[in-house]
């Protein structure tokens, strides 16, 4: 494994029972802090797609509006935002899904992304996938290619007890996608 990820792994701040007991929060701002490691991520990311078509990069609100940018920028591809209801003052289209309690949606500008572009969606982290699903789905929806999910960290079970995340980058999606777990 390459040597930054470890740099990157240190860097990322654990607190435990945030925003609620038995949740280990996983807290990225901590690696935007240091410059270096802030590149090293980007640079993983971008050593992996450089080279591959892809034309879009789409970032979900509001973590994946950090990471998302600058592998953009990187590769030469476009940068659409996924937002939270009611930011986007186009047309849009929009996709449910379930959260720990109730739900959210994620929504797209209608024409932002076309049939035939190759998409990587970015977030900085998967914990249940429901929200990477709720992304893939509004991508495929507007005729796009998922060629794969970039995230900075895994938390495979969204268990407070688990330790550490496993930082994992990339990450690949294979269809199916996963269901979110309930909790
Ligand atoms: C967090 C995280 C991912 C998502 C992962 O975002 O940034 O986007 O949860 O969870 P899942 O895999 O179980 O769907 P959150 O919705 O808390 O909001 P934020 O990024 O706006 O802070
Ligand atoms: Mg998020």
């Amino acid at each position: 494994q390459d040597r930054r990820v470890d740099g990157i792994k240190a860097s990322i701040r654990v607190v435990p029972d945030f925003p609620k007991k038995g949740i280990m929060f996983q807290d990225i701002t901590t690696l935007l802090l240091e410059p270096k490691t802030f590149k090293n991520t980007v640079d993983l990311f971008v050593e992996r797609y450089l080279g591959r078509d892809i034309t879009v990069v789409a970032g979900i609100e509001a973590r994946g509006f950090i990471f998302g940018p600058p592998i953009a920028l990187a590769i030469g591809a476009k940068f659409v935002p996924l937002r939270k209801p009611q930011k986007l003052p186009g047309e849009v289209i929009s996709e449910k899904y379930v959260l720990e309690y109730g739900t959210d949606c994620l929504e797209m500008h209608v024409g932002a992304v076309q049939p035939g572009d190759r998409a990587l969606v970015v977030d900085d982290l998967v914990a249940t996938g429901g929200t990477l699903c709720a992304a893939m789905n509004l991508l495929e929806r507007a005729g796009a290619e998922v060629v794969e999910c970039a995230c900075v960290i895994e938390l495979p079970k969204l268990k407070g007890s688990r330790k550490r995340c496993c930082l994992l980058i990339p990450f690949k999606w294979t269809r199916p996608v996963p269901s979110p777990d309930p909790l």
